[in-house]
């Protein structure tokens, strides 16, 4: 037993000299890994690997490899293994490098690199979609996605786009589009997905497009999973005015997180001063002083408080409540005074034409008899037009009566 101790001792130690051995070296030559490739494994996922140079000295102990992904964004690490896995946008082309390094003792050994690339995907610029943003909602245990974005600016009518998700290893493709006038898509509703209820990790989002006259650039982004859950509103929302305190009370969002996880803000807008308070509560009821000869409306929204997640979105506001006596609100005010306007301005056009019609009758002064005989004319006129045609000849000559200037002023 003490015996194979012993030797179990001399072997590890013989293990230590031999690589401290190797440290000893001034100078270590390491060879770049050789066969090195990036692969897309997935929506915004890559493998890069590669091999270890088979003409390396085997007696070398403790090599590691260096990765550095260039782009899209700079990052460096270090990994004992010959692969490695990336989540990353790739509309932009992917490219990395890789090398062999060695830590020994205080000193440090390094390959030359080798590198790899991925080409961006081809599409004329200004044709990817632009303002993507997506948010996820959780009602009766579904997690639901809704996507929107504007088209590219120099996208031809014809254009048309595709929005595909995806969260771990689960792809799905939108089915659900809303469209634009020319037909094209500019946002995605997808009812359930596979997507964590808890709201952790990435989302990634990809939305390419084609059209027959120029090809058009995919977009990726990622977006992490708490920064776009987006809770339900707060329920059950009532309000009571005693005096002039009003009491409002509301059950917390229908949602997995419990009670105690929510923040909410209270939004109370004086209808008739056009003036609103703000107030952020951590409790589900609060009261406050309001002037109850005005009518007010409330609203609640609630949000996730950091002690239970990151921080997410606040949810969409309650639906309004109204509170304090009906008073006539603005537009009904503003109805009520363009009517009055109308009217006073109806009865000033009444009050001047009537000044000009007595202006007028100064001016031509009625000639009673005339006047009455034109009167007596016109019926005979009908009467006579109705019984024969051949009377016409006899209404023109009554018409060159000096008389026809009144006729005219009766009009009025
Ligand atoms: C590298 O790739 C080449 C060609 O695909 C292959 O012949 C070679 O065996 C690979 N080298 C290693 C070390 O796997
Ligand atoms: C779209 O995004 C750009 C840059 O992020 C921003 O400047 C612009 O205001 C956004 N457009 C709209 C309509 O939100
Ligand atoms: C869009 O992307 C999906 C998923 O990567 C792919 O299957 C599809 O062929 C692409 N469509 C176009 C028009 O590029
Ligand atoms: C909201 O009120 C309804 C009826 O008043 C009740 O059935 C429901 O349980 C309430 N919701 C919550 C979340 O308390």
């Amino acid at each position: 037993m003490i015996i194979m101790v012993i030797i179990f001792l001399f072997l590890i130690g013989s293990a230590v000299i031999l690589q401290a051995n190797s440290c000893l070296e001034k100078e270590i030559s390491l060879l770049p890994p050789v066969n090195f490739t990036i692969i897309v494994t997935g929506l915004s996922k890559v493998l890069l690997h590669w091999k270890p140079n088979p003409n390396q000295d085997p007696k070398i102990n403790g090599i590691k490899y260096k990765v550095r992904i260039n782009t899209p964004n700079e990052d460096d690490y270090e990994t004992q293994k010959t692969q490695s896995r990336s989540v990353s946008v790739l509309h932009q082309g992917f490219s990395a490098s890789v090398q062999t390094i060695l830590h020994c003792d205080s000193s440090f050994f390094q390959s030359s690199w080798v590198s790899a690339e991925l080409p961006a995907p081809p599409g004329a610029p200004g044709t990817s979609v632009t303002n993507l943003t997506c948010v996820t909602n959780i009602l009766w245990g579904d997690v639901s996605l809704r996507c929107t974005w504007f088209v590219g600016r120099n996208a031809p009518e014809d254009a048309q786009y595709f929005l595909f998700y995806r969260f771990d290893i689960y792809t799905e493709e939108c089915q659900e589009y809303r469209k634009d006038s020319w037909n094209r898509n500019i946002a995605c509703w997808f009812p359930e997905t596979a997507i964590d209820r808890k709201g952790r990790g990435q989302l990634a989002v990809h939305v390419n497009g084609s059209s027959k006259q120029i090809a058009i650039k995919p977009l990726d982004q990622l977006f992490d999973l708490h920064a776009i859950d987006q809770v339900n509103p707060p329920v059950n929302v009532t309000a009571k005015l005693e005096g002039n305190r009003l009491f409002i009370q509301w059950e917390k969002p229908v949602s997995n997180f419990p009670k105690q996880c929510f923040d909410y803000e209270v939004n109370i807008y004086n209808i008739r001063r056009d003036y609103s308070k703000i107030q952020k509560i951590q409790g589900n009821s609060f009261n406050l002083v309001i002037d109850p000869t005005c009518k007010h409306s409330l609203k609640i929204r609630a949000t996730v408080h950091f002690s239970c997640r990151k921080n997410g979105l606040w949810s969409e506001w309650s639906q309004s409540i109204y509170v304090g006596k009906d008073k006539p609100t603005h537009l009904t005010e503003w109805i009520l005074s363009a009517l009055m306007a109308t009217a006073c301005f109806l009865l000033l056009m009444l009050f001047f034409i009537c000044r000009i019609c007595q202006v007028w009758t100064k001016l031509f002064p009625p000639i009673p008899a005339p006047n009455r005989k034109v009167k007596d004319l016109s019926l005979s006129n009908i009467y006579e037009k109705t019984r024969s045609s051949e009377t016409e000849i006899e209404v023109i000559s009554y018409v060159e009566d000096p008389g026809l200037d009144n006729l005219d002023d009766s009009v009025f």
